[in-house]
């Protein structure tokens, strides 16, 4: 039976517009290699990205750069169903569904609410609180099998396993308990300033996150400047964490393992090791600079390509929304 061997999966970013290569290494990378051997879909998240102060001009520009990234590095919608999440009203009707079998309890343990919450200085929005809610509704709504991530976002599939689990315990066999693809390396790219801290848009500063499209001449200065240790070998090992994330950015541009990495450059010195390192990050982030301009100009195929995945995905969303309502008991009963 084909239909039990399908492997659906599901991941979404938020437009943020500033993809970093802690992105790409620990999530794009993945998605682009998941296309072809299962049903993939691919979500634009715009409806998290008001969790946080957002300019609505800006919102909408943040969308495009973002797609058009993911355009850019490979994501290919003849072989996948991209959407924007606020496309598809089943995510927030799901979202809402879920509330009643999600603990408040859970959701106020997570870190990253914790984390995030506590870098507001206006308002802390309740959709901060619920935003791994929506994330759960956004895989939940597709039964989807897989979701590929990076490490920071092994809390919320957890919470998200357990709503599930929640709700086919107390109304039956619904949704399909999802599991969590996270790369074995890629999957936290540290700061290249401050390594013992994840590589991110919203903490520290540019030098030290890598931009999928800064220039060429900005990557190299970056990683030439990455800070190290006061050792000299290029090994892994504590006290190392700067080291460390730069021969795992290395391993994954280039497709080695850590270990052949650490054999290649035994008894090399950092500066040569950081120039090895930026050579290879610039080799492989090259296609995707090339190709983003043109695909980004072209505003109106974005939305072509949108529309396209919202009506693919609506059509099975409806579907386990359908199923929910009727077994919650809500709206109007099947005849
Ligand atoms: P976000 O931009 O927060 O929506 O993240 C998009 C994807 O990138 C998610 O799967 C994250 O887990 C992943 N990600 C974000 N930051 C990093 C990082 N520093 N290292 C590896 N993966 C990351
Ligand atoms: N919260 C995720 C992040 O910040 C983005 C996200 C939203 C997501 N919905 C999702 C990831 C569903 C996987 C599956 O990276």
């Amino acid at each position: 039976d084909p239909a039990m061997e399908a492997v659906d999966v599901l991941s979404g970013v938020q437009p943020t517009g500033q993809a970093h290569i802690g992105n790409y290494l620990g999530a794009f990378k993945t998605w682009v290699e998941l296309q072809d051997s299962r049903r993939c879909f691919y979500c634009i998240v715009d409806l998290h990205a008001i969790t946080v102060p957002w300019d609505p001009a800006e919102l909408r520009e943040n969308l495009y750069d973002t797609t058009a990234i993911l355009l850019a590095a490979g994501v290919d919608p003849e072989r996948c169903i991209l959407f924007r999440q606020s496309d598809i009203p089943e995510h927030t009707e799901l979202c809402w569904l879920l509330s009643g079998v999600c603990a408040h309890g859970d959701l106020n343990r997570m870190t990253q609410f914790k984390e995030k919450s506590a870098q507001q200085k206006d308002l802390v929005s309740a959709g901060i609180f619920i935003y791994p809610l929506l994330q759960a509704a956004d895989v939940l709504a597709y039964q989807a099998d897989e979701v590929p991530v990076g490490e920071d976002q092994r809390q919320h599939i957890e919470l998200m396993r357990e709503v599930a689990r929640r709700f086919n315990e107390r109304f039956g066999e619904t949704f399909t308990i999802p599991e969590h693809r996270i790369p074995e390396i890629g999957a936290r790219v540290m700061d290249l300033q401050e390594p013992g801290r994840k590589m991110s848009t919203s903490v520290g500063f540019d030098s030290g996150r890598v931009y999928l499209l800064e220039t060429e001449k900005e990557t190299r200065k970056k990683l030439g400047s990455a800070v190290t240790d006061s050792g000299r070998e290029v090994k892994r090992g504590e006290g190392k964490e700067g080291v460390a994330n730069l021969i795992g950015i290395y391993a994954v541009a280039t497709g080695k393992t850590e270990d052949e990495v650490e054999a290649e450059f035994e008894g090399a010195g950092y500066g040569d090791f950081k120039k090895a390192v930026a050579d290879a990050v610039v080799e492989f982030l090259a296609p995707v600079r090339e190709a983003y301009p043109a695909i980004r100009e072209d505003e109106g195929e974005i939305e072509r390509i949108l529309a396209d995945g919202a009506a693919k995905a609506r059509e099975i969303a409806s579907v386990t929304l359908a199923d929910v309502r009727e077994a919650m008991g809500v709206g109007v009963p099947r005849g």
